[in-house]
Order: structure tokens, then sequence, then C-alpha cells
């Protein structure tokens, strides 16, 4: 029995290493194409920390960025922070033997030079191309039909591409992420030219010079996850409404106004997480709303957003308010829906009255701004907010003394109480300087020059 189980483990080990073994094996004709595209590749070996280990004398599956398949085959090449400059190498003996490579990552370099479109195609298998934050520019030609284009993940974000949004990526039936974010494509462009990518998961048109529109009945594409149109000259908000699947939006720097249409908060069948609308002209949320309980980051800063404040759903940790024009009071018990919150700002609101005792449950802040607005009343007890790296209560109306407790913080890198109405000796903090207690007459103590006689 044992005996047995010995050999049947023996042979599974067996089997293991021989896989692994010829997992790892790389044929000769792939070493020799990677290491003459190393050769054509310039690059800091100081600090490359993959392709400077590229060499004759090891396996070069086993390469730092390289992986095979079990024929020996290269089928991922991960060149991404390598420190690479100038274009990327176009000629064909580079690639074409590579026939096998299905994701090339090439991220995060200093590439310049134009689309490589050889790229396409050389590279029959290639479902996958990541060419972000690099230096590329020019307009993105292609001359292979899409039809023949196998892509599924295409990232061109942050480079200095120009020129339209080039038509063949509108043919690509099987892409599932597109990302062209920063960059410096233009022209018009309607959403339903993306109509034909079923399987669009992502889609990132943000930070361009593009004028986007959408028309009535956009609704085709029932596997976004994911839509991104920052700054896209969006003069209404598209009717997203059956994006049964859509987890994050982001609509922001763009040219819409009027009432937040409350269906947005239904989105993803109430799924959503992620939504940014700040930097628009909305001016109220359409009544009656509830926002989805899995909603995490929520940005409305920069709107002429009036009334109540929204209180948000308990487990956002990001939540923006700032320069708005609320002219309301922050609700009593508003603290405690921000128990999760990390990063809270309603800072330049036009906000009265006092900032609600209720703020010291809202335990997980690590930036609080209010700055800016009309409040008046005490700094409430705050000394509990232990992870609090940066407070910001300065231009308001708050009155009475600091509270020594405040000195308790000990993450806290930035504090500003400046320009209130502050009396009384200043708690012994360690770092602070007089810019953190100026304009209040009251104050007095170091490190104001003033003392307290
Ligand atoms: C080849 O690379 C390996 C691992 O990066 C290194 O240890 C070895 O010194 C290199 N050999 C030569 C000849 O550069
Ligand atoms: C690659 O390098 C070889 C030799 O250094 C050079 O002759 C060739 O022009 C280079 N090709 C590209 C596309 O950079
Ligand atoms: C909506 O789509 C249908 C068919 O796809 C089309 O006939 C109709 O004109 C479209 N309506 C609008 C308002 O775009
Ligand atoms: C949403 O889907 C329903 C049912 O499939 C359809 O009747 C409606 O026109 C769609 N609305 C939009 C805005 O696409
Ligand atoms: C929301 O969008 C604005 C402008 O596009 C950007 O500055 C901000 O960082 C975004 N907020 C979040 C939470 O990503
Ligand atoms: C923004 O929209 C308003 C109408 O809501 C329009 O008058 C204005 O021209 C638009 N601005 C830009 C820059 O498109
Ligand atoms: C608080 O918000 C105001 C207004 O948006 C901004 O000017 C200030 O820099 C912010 N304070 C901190 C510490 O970020
Ligand atoms: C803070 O939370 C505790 C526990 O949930 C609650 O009893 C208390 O009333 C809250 N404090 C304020 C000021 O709302
Ligand atoms: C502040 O810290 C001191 C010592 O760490 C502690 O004795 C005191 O109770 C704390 N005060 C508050 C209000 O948290
Ligand atoms: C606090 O805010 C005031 C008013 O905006 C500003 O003058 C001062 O420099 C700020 N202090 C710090 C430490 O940033």
């Amino acid at each position: 029995m044992s005996v047995q189980i010995t050999l049947l483990f023996l042979s599974f080990f067996f089997f293991g290493l021989t896989l692994t073994l010829s997992a790892a094996t790389c044929l000769d004709d792939q070493k020799q194409l990677l290491l003459a595209l190393k050769h054509n590749l310039t690059f800091d070996s100081s600090l490359s920390t993959k392709l400077v280990g590229w060499n004759q004398s090891v396996e070069c599956c086993v390469w730092g960025g390289v992986t095979c398949d079990k024929s020996g085959h290269v089928t991922h090449l991960d060149l991404s922070h390598e420190t690479i400059h100038g274009p990327i190498p176009s000629s064909q003996t580079h690639w074409k033997g590579l026939k096998s490579l299905q994701y090339l990552n090439m991220a995060y370099n200093s590439l310049t030079g134009n689309f490589p479109n050889s790229l396409l195609t050389t590279l029959p298998s290639l479902d996958d191309l990541d060419l972000s934050y690099n230096r590329l520019s020019g307009q993105v030609v292609n001359h292979v039909s899409s039809d023949e284009l196998r892509l599924r993940n295409l990232d061109l974000s942050s480079n200095k591409f120009e020129g339209p949004i080039p038509g063949f990526v509108f043919d690509l039936a099987a892409l599932s992420t597109l990302k062209l974010s920063g960059n410096k494509f233009s022209g018009r462009l309607d959403l339903d030219r993306f109509g034909k990518m079923q399987e669009l998961y992502a889609l990132d048109l943000s930070y361009n010079n593009l004028r986007v529109s959408v028309s009535a009945n956009f609704s085709l594409l029932s596997k976004l996850n994911s839509i991104m149109l920052a700054s896209c000259k969006l003069q209404e908000i598209p009717d997203f409404r059956n994006q049964s699947r859509l987890l994050m939006l982001d609509l922001s720097d763009n040219n819409l106004s009027g009432e937040i249409p409350n269906w947005i908060w239904d989105l993803g069948d109430g799924y959503l997480r992620f939504l940014n609308l700040s930097h628009n002209k909305f001016s109220s949320l359409e009544k009656p709303y509830t926002f989805p309980f899995l909603l995490d980051v929520l940005d409305l800063h920069n709107n002429y957003l009036e009334g109540d404040i929204p209180v948000p759903p308990r487990r956002v940790y990001h939540l923006d308010y700032s320069n708005n024009n609320f002219k309301s009071s922050i609700p009593v018990g508003f603290g405690n829906v921000l128990r999760s919150t990390l990063f809270f700002s309603i800072a330049n609101s036009n906000l009265v009255g006092v900032i609600p005792e209720s703020i010291r449950n809202a335990s997980s802040l690590r930036d609080l701004n209010l700055s800016r607005n009309a409040l008046t009343g005490p700094i409430p007890l705050i000394g509990n907010l232990k992870d609090l790296r940066s407070l910001d209560l300065s231009v308001n109306m708050l009155d009475g003394s600091i509270p020594d407790e405040l000195t308790n913080l000990t993450q806290l890198l930035f504090l500003n109480l400046s320009y209130n109405h502050l009396s009384g000796r200043i708690p012994r903090f360690q770092k602070f300087t007089e810019l953190s207690f100026e304009g209040n007459e009251g104050l007095c103590g170091l490190p104001l020059k003033k003392s307290c006689g």
C-alpha cells in the first residue's frame, strides 16, 4: 500500500517535473529573437530589472518578463517599467518569429515615435497590447483588417497620440478593454460607434480633445463594467440606464448641468461603486434618490449643488462635496455615517451652523477639510481620530479654544486653523508653524509671536 502510494507520488512528482521543465525550456530561435530585440532597445541597465538579466547563459523562459508555453514559444512579454527610451523596434525580424506572443506590455517607459503598426501586422496571436505611459505620438494608423486581429485589450493611455480615434478599433469585435485616456485624440465621437463591441468591459476616453455625444438609444453594451468619460465635452448626461453591470462611472469635467438624475444610483443594478461627477454644473440631485449601498467613491466637487447635504451610504471611503453652494448646515448625525470614510471634504461650499459632535465617530478619517465656509461654534473633540493626517478648518468663524486633545493626533502632518475666531493658549503641538494659527485675534502662545502674558 505505502509502496503504491510512494510510486504514485513519485510518478506525480516526475510528471510535474517534466511539465515544469518543458514549460521552461525556450526554443533557441525564440531566445535569439529576444536577444536581438534587447540589442535594439535602449535602456538604463542600472535601473532595469528584467532586460538587464537577459543573456545567453540563462534559459530564456526564466528571464524577467518572459513567459513561454509548453512548446517553448514565448507567449507573454512584460517590459513595463524598464526605462526603455527611443522608438519601438519596428523591424519585422524582431517580432515575426514570436508567433505565439499573446501579451505585450511596454507600459511606463519613455518610448517615442509613432504607433508601431507593424506589431499588429507581424504578431497574429496578439490579444493584449499595453503601451500606456510613454511618449508615443502621431496618428494611430493601421492597415490590417480588423477581422484578422484578435486584440482583446488595448491600452494606449497617457501618450501623445493625436488625430481621430482610429477607425479600426470600432471593428474589433472581441475588444474587452479600450483605454485611450490622456492623449490628444480629437474630433467628434458618438458612443454608438462602439455598438459592435459586445464584449466591451472597460472603456476609457478621458482627457483627450474629444467631443463625445451619445445618441438617444445607446444601450447594447451589456457587459460594460467601467465607463470613463472625463473631459469629453459632454453636453448632456448619457442615458446609461440599461447598463446593468456598470460599477464605475466617470463623467467629470464635462458641461453637464441641471439635476443629477436619480436613475444614476440604480446603475449596475444597484452595485455602483465609483461615481465621479465633479467639475460640472449640476445644481441638485433629483428626488427621491437612494444612494447604492456599495458606493465607496462619490466625487461631486466643483458643481453648483444647493440645499440639503446628501447623506452618503455607509461604506463610502472617499467623499468629496467641496466647492459647491449648499447654503445649509451639516446634519447632526453626519459623522455617524462616515465611520468607514478616509477622505471627506466639503470645503468652500457655503456651509453654516456648527460642526456636529458626531464627527468624532468618523474614526477612520485621514483627511478632513471643512475650510472656507461660515461654520460657527467650537472645534469639536476629535482627539480620537487616530489616523487623521490632515485637518483643514481654516477660514470659518469657529470660536472657543483649541482643544488640548488635538495634540494626541500623532499622525497629523497638516493642520490649518487660521482665520477663525479662536482664542486662548495654543496647546503644545510638535510641528506646526504660525501659518497654522494666524488670523485668530484671540490666540496666543507659541508658535505665534503673541505671548499669553
Ligand atoms: C546572466 O544573467 C544571470 C542572471 O541574471 C547572471 O547571474 C549572470 O552573471 C549573467 N551572465 C553573463 C555572462 O552576463
Ligand atoms: C537593430 O539593430 C541593428 C544592429 O544594431 C540595426 O542594424 C538595425 O537597424 C536595428 N533595427 C531597428 C529596427 O532598430
Ligand atoms: C433608435 O434605434 C432604432 C433602431 O436601432 C432606430 O430606428 C431609431 O431611429 C433610434 N432612435 C433614436 C432616437 O436614435
Ligand atoms: C432599456 O431596456 C428596455 C427593455 O430592454 C428598453 O425597452 C428600453 O428602451 C431601454 N432603454 C434605453 C435607454 O436603452
Ligand atoms: C474626479 O474627476 C476629477 C476631474 O476629472 C479628478 O481631478 C478627480 O481626481 C476625480 N476624483 C476621483 C476620486 O477620482
Ligand atoms: C455648456 O452648456 C451650456 C448650456 O447648458 C451652453 O450654453 C454652453 O455653450 C456649453 N459650453 C461649452 C463649452 O460647450
Ligand atoms: C481644502 O479645500 C480647499 C478648497 O478646495 C483647498 O484650497 C485646500 O487646499 C484644501 N486643504 C487641504 C489640506 O487639502
Ligand atoms: C457615536 O457613536 C456612538 C455609538 O454608535 C453613539 O452612541 C453616539 O451617540 C455617537 N455620537 C454622536 C455624537 O452622535
Ligand atoms: C490624550 O493622550 C493622553 C496620553 O496619551 C491620554 O492620557 C489622554 O486621555 C488623551 N486624551 C484624549 C481626549 O484622547
Ligand atoms: C491656512 O489657510 C490660510 C488661508 O487660506 C493660508 O493663508 C495659510 O497659509 C494656510 N496655512 C497652512 C499651514 O497651509
